[in-house]
């Protein structure tokens, strides 16, 4: 199943196929599009921005150098913040995913080039085949997710990303991680971590790939350093709290409303990152799986009340929706009402933080949830709209480089379009 463009939408494509215009109608983001820039391509993330749209929001979001800072409250894996330093926008990132914070980090850190010259003498180094595993994350099944001798040859990465000073050791442990599912047994492009039985993966080895992906990060990272104008911030906070700092613009995708698992997503990276990502055991990755948005549920008509106390507009437009999802599955109901509460939440947070006139601009998609479409752009405008902004305008994009491509629950779609939310502190 795919999800259709919002009714609001006609379907006929702009002229322009190039630019998004706020005009409310549909484009078609050209394909083919250069993605691997500077340090875009050093680490996957799900649901990351393709480089071109992030951008392409900034300039919607009408912020320029020496203007203000930009904040991406949902930054996941730093792509806003790449392209802001890029242009020379001051910039601020928020995520609560430590691995996210950690890539986004290391993805804006520009490094001198004694650093980067030290790092490329650093992996001149060949992997050992065999060898003890000192490293290994203690986690049961092991043997499930990794050959033996590729959990010897990732223990003597990590412990020779360790022998680094700070900043190149965290590029370092970032470049590790990026090769962490590839070379597991578990399926390469799947939103689950799962080794498939019916598909059996002959994954490379981490000897041999590591050293290729590290020569691409670097080389990456020279390009990023040399183009970097302004240095972001990136910190581990959650985006429903107060900002605490003037943000003169917004540009963020934020997660989904049937949000994909991001912990789980990348948990074979948290394995083995789990002590440099501030969790003493494997096991407490899963206390960051209750955080996110729609996630800290409560009573369906309580959180329908807190709704009803924002926008009445919003309560009215999501009601047969909850209805129908409600008669399946209470759980499923006040995940979606609760992330629209959260989302009001983050609103509330930021709003008195941005002076009149900044923007906020988004890219959000549409969900399906018990077989139910939810047209989240369309309901957000309203809370918005009762957060303290006004809709500038808006569009959608067909998603070609399908970098959301994987299958949801099995009863949600392939999402297929962004939508873009222009909107402006009233
Ligand atoms: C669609 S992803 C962003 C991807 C990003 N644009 C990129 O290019 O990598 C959404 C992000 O929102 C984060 N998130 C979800 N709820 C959050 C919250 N309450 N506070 C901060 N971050 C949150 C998730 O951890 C995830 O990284």
């Amino acid at each position: 199943m795919t999800v259709s463009v919002s009714s609001q939408l006609p379907l006929d494509l702009a002229d322009d196929d190039t630019l998004f215009v706020l005009d409310g109608r549909m484009v078609r983001f050209p394909e083919g599009l250069r993605t691997g820039d500077f340090t875009h391509t050093i680490h996957r993330f799900p649901g990351k921005f393709v480089p071109q749209v992030a951008r392409e929001l900034i300039r919607l979001a009408c912020i320029e150098p020496g203007s203000g800072v930009l904040c991406d409250p949902f930054c996941g894996s730093g792509t806003t913040l790449v392209e802001a330093a890029t242009i020379g926008i001051e910039s601020v990132g928020l995520d609560f995913d430590p691995l996210g914070v950690l890539i986004s980090k290391v993805k804006t850190t520009p490094l001198s080039m004694e650093e980067l010259v030290s790092l490329d003498e650093h992996w001149r180094w060949a992997v050992p085949r065999h060898g003890p595993t000192p490293l290994a994350p203690d986690v049961p099944k092991l043997s499930h997710w990794f050959l033996p001798e590729h959990v010897s040859q990732l223990s003597a990465i990590k412990a020779r990303c360790l022998q680094l000073p700070e900043r190149l050791r965290d590029f370092s442990l970032v470049v590790f991680s990026s090769i962490i599912r590839r070379v597991s047994n578990a399926d390469d492009q799947t939103q689950k971590t799962y080794v498939s039985g019916t598909l059996p993966k002959r994954p490379p080895e981490p000897r041999q790939l590591f050293p290729i992906v590290m020569a691409r990060a670097i080389a990456g990272m020279s390009e990023y350093s040399v183009a970097c104008r302004a240095q972001p911030r990136v910190r581990r906070a959650d985006a429903r709290e107060k900002i605490g700092e003037p943000v003169h613009g917004v540009v963020t995708s934020p997660p989904y409303l049937d949000s994909i698992d991001y912990v789980y997503n990348q948990m074979l990276e948290y394995f083995w990152l789990h002590e440099e990502l501030g969790m003493a055991q494997p096991s407490e990755i899963r206390t960051l799986r209750s955080l996110p948005m729609g996630f800290s549920r409560g009573m369906l008509r309580q959180i329908i009340d807190e709704i009803g106390g924002i926008s009445a507009n919003l309560v009215d437009a999501l009601s047969s929706d909850l209805s129908a999802i409600e008669a399946t599955s209470r759980k499923e109901a006040e995940h979606v009402a609760g992330y629209f509460r959260d989302y009001a939440t983050h609103l509330r947070a930021f709003v008195s933080f941005m002076p009149a006139g900044a923007r906020y601009t988004l890219a959000i998609g549409e969900s399906v949830v018990r077989g139910r479409r939810i047209a989240t752009p369309d309901l957000l405008v309203p809370l918005f709209e009762a957060s303290g902004f006004r809709l500038v305008g808006r569009c959608a994009y067909e998603i070609r480089r399908h970098y959301m491509k994987f299958p949801r629950r099995s009863n949600s779609g392939m999402i297929r379009f962004d939508h873009i939310l222009c909107f402006e502190k009233a």
